[in-house]
């Protein structure tokens, strides 16, 4: 039996994202027939993916310029833009002279982030760029600092922000309907194998990938930073923790209130372990993120939309058009900003310093407190 009926579900999601919408920004009278001019920086694999979302699902959008280091990837994007005619570059400062854009997308690599937002936030553009921050506390802080005072606004790619299903259920969690949150568990499982990904690239799985349950999970928190962790990591082949990936990695934060977060990074599984976990346990029940299910401590079930299972992209194309409508709107305080990207990306970070010596080039775990960071952009 639900809760509470479909209809007053529906009513209360809807309040709940349009007051998130409405806290920021006044729109500042974008013509409603006009396109907003996007140009894009870093045509890889994940910029093929967006581009596809946004040519269906962003009517409002016109790709006018493509930029990559790489002729061939400049290329590709002109032909899955050309609808829109762009123009191509492979000096993304060229792209920001001779372009007039309304915002620029930037899909480099994690490593590759901070030496292109910053320039772009600083040229006054609005700024969509992909998880993670970037792979360094260095390099966050640089991102979040020229974030802070930056003419446009700062949206990160974590899209389980933008996810109707994930609003409604942090808005139940913050209406408190699931009681105090003691622990919560997460997981990212694959069969896949990441033993050839460069950790100077990527700063390692956790660092690449977890971002988007970091932020899940400081978003159940209210956006605060967690206190300290512990983790341990292992490769199963006998390569070096600062030349590739680690394959399995178990880490624990503790947040304000002895709230724990236990997290599993599993890759070279049987595929039939593949799989995404996030939950939240409260003192009233619990709640399934992935299941979109909230159950009582009385069994009572409900659910806040259709199972989302091992969809990972989950919440993209709402992500896109979010972007290009808070372009629209002049609204700068994105539901991924630069608070909330800051915590996940520096989260990840944590959980590596906890399980990797740096300078050994080690496993070996050790627990990081959040002022071990040395973050220089706490509020
Ligand atoms: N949100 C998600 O779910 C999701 C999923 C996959 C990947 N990602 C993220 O997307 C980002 C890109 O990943 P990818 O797999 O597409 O990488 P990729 O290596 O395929 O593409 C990156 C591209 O950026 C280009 N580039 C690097 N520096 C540049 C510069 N200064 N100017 C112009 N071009 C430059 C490279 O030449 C390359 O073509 C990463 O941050 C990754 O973590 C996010």
């Amino acid at each position: 039996m639900s809760l509470f009926s479909r209809r007053e579900f529906i009513r209360k999601s809807a309040a709940g994202a349009s007051a998130v919408a409405l806290t920021s920004g006044v729109a500042r009278g974008f013509p409603a027939n006009e396109k907003v001019h996007l140009g894009w920086i870093g045509y890889g694999g994940r910029a093929t993916g967006l581009m596809q979302h946004m040519l269906e699902r962003c009517p409002d959008a016109a790709h006018v310029a493509i930029c990559d280091l790489k002729p061939d990837r400049v290329e590709a994007g002109l032909k899955a833009a050309e609808r829109d005619k762009p123009r191509g570059y492979t000096d993304f400062r060229k792209m920001m002279e001779k372009e007039k854009l309304d915002g620029i997308l930037v899909v480099t690599a994690p490593c590759d982030h901070a030496d292109v937002v910053v320039p772009v936030l600083e040229a006054g553009f609005n700024c969509f760029a992909e998880k993670p921050m970037d792979i360094t506390v260095e390099k966050c802080d640089a991102i979040t600092k020229a974030a802070r005072k930056a003419k446009g606004f700062y949206q990160i790619g974590t899209q389980r922000r933008s996810h109707p299903t994930y609003q409604a259920a942090m808005k139940f969690i913050h209406d408190g309907l699931l009681g105090k949150v003691s622990f919560m568990q997460g997981g990212w499982h694959w069969s896949g194998d990441p033993s050839a990904a460069p950790v100077p690239r990527d700063g390692g799985r956790l660092i690449e990938q977890a971002s988007h349950h970091m932020d899940v999970m400081a978003w159940v928190m209210k956006d605060v930073a967690p206190l300290s962790c512990v983790s341990m990591a292992r490769a199963d082949e006998d390569t070096k923790p600062n030349e590739f990936s680690e394959t399995k990695s178990a880490t624990v934060f503790q947040f304000p209130g002895n709230v724990l977060f236990s997290y599993t990074h599993l890759f070279r599984l049987p595929g039939k372990f593949d799989k995404e976990i996030l939950l939240a346990f409260g003192d009233k029940g619990a709640i399934d993120f992935n299941e979109a299910l909230y159950t009582g401590r009385d069994e009572k079930e409900h659910r806040f939309g259709p199972p989302i299972g091992k969809a990972w992209d989950q919440g993209t194309p709402e992500s896109l058009i979010h972007f290009v409508d808070n372009i629209k709107k002049g609204n700068k305080t994105p539901w991924a900003n630069v608070e909330t990207g800051r915590i996940c990306s520096l989260m990840c970070i944590m959980g590596r310093m906890a399980h990797v010596n740096a300078v050994k080039n080690a496993y070996e775990p050790a627990v990081v407190k959040w002022k071990d960071l040395g973050t220089t952009t706490d509020l």
